[in-house]
């Protein structure tokens, strides 16, 4: 056979094949989701989420060990309250669970950087992640109490801020906030493309924040849509984001691709809950090997544009980069 072409050829040794690799991850690009909770002495596994934890503040030192022993020194943090209202009076408090989290972290882990979640569906009695008018969540009167809560985060110490609410103007809005207290240098970090979605399931459970009543599809977007995206990273790029990201990321792998090609801010994609569950499942249910599942879905995200990967599994990959899989 005289062949011109053998795309065999260069799949002939393992040398070779990571030689001529075109998606390469890193431990830098990696961020782990951290819940920390009020309380004391609290380190409890989270049922719907096998090896993920709740961490009372205390008690944090239990995984910020182990990260930053991984080689992961990047978290986004989210809050735990004891205590809910209907406007999320404790996501703004300067003794709220995440304020105290963020100020332990920076005291005890000082080359941590923390990434705090901003939205309100975790401290409102009504599980929504906004002020209610009757049913419907105001969008104009929440970009108040989100400014609010974004001030208060990096006042205790947060280098970064995620709004993960999806209320219109948010970023604009946020941006003149922090400006105003003088946090010019503090990026904003967009849940831009952030989908109503079934894989948030895991998550609501670890957080209790399941909607008491309807659902989110009046301010998360339809999966269904794929220029709505395009449109609100726009948006929140003119606005000021400094960081884009697209959520669920494995359903979404279109959506990061597209993203990334059209914009020129970096793209995070956050691999959620549902994402992590499912692998750990099946892995469980000796269905699917989850070394190489979390390794392929990994590589498959990056491979898709994102800059940045937010996943449950940072430990995990660390360890396999460190084993040279
Ligand atoms: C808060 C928030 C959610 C997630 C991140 N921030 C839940 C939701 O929107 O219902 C989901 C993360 C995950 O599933 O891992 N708005
Ligand atoms: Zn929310």
């Amino acid at each position: 056979m005289d062949l011109l072409y053998r795309p065999r050829r260069l799949r002939t040794s393992e040398t070779l094949r990571t030689m001529v690799r075109e998606t390469r991850v890193s431990r830098e690009a990696l961020v782990y989701p951290l819940f920390a909770v009020d309380g004391e002495g609290i380190v409890e596994e989270i049922p719907s989420m096998e090896g993920q934890y709740r961490y009372s503040v205390d008690r944090l030192c239990v995984i910020l060990d182990k990260l930053t022993a991984a080689g992961i020194n990047k978290v986004i943090l989210f809050g735990i309250p004891a205590q809910k209202d209907s406007c999320g009076s404790q996501a703004f408090d300067e003794n709220g669970i995440v304020q105290r989290a963020v100020r332990y972290i920076r005291e005890f882990y000082p080359a941590v950087y923390i990434i705090t979640d901003v939205c309100m569906c975790e401290y409102t009695s009504h599980g929504h992640c906004g002020i209610l008018d009757g049913e419907y969540v105001d969008n104009d009167q929440t970009l108040e109490y989100l400014n609010r809560i974004a001030v208060s985060h990096v006042k205790a110490g947060a280098h970064m801020v995620a709004p993960s609410d999806m209320m219109d103007g948010r970023i604009h809005s946020m941006r003149l906030a922090l400006d105003e207290a003088g946090f010019l240098n503090v990026p904003i970090m967009a849940y831009s493309a952030k989908y109503a979605s079934a894989f948030y399931g895991p998550f609501r459970e670890a957080a209790g924040s399941a909607p008491a009543f309807g659902d989110r599809k009046s301010y998360q977007m339809d999966y269904h849509n794929r220029k709505e995206a395009l449109k609100e990273v726009e948006l929140d790029v003119e606005e000021g984001a400094d960081i884009v990201m697209v959520k669920p990321a494995l359903s979404y792998l279109d959506i990061i691709r597209e993203v990334s090609d059209s914009t020129k801010v970096p793209v995070a994609a956050y691999s959620v809950s549902g994402e992590y569950s499912m692998i750990k499942a099946a892995a469980k249910a000796g269905f699917m090997d989850e070394e190489k599942t979390v390794c392929e879905t990994a590589v498959s995200i990056f491979r898709a544009g994102a800059d940045i990967l937010i996943t449950y599994f940072a430990m995990d990959l660390a360890r396999y980069m460190d084993e040279g899989k």
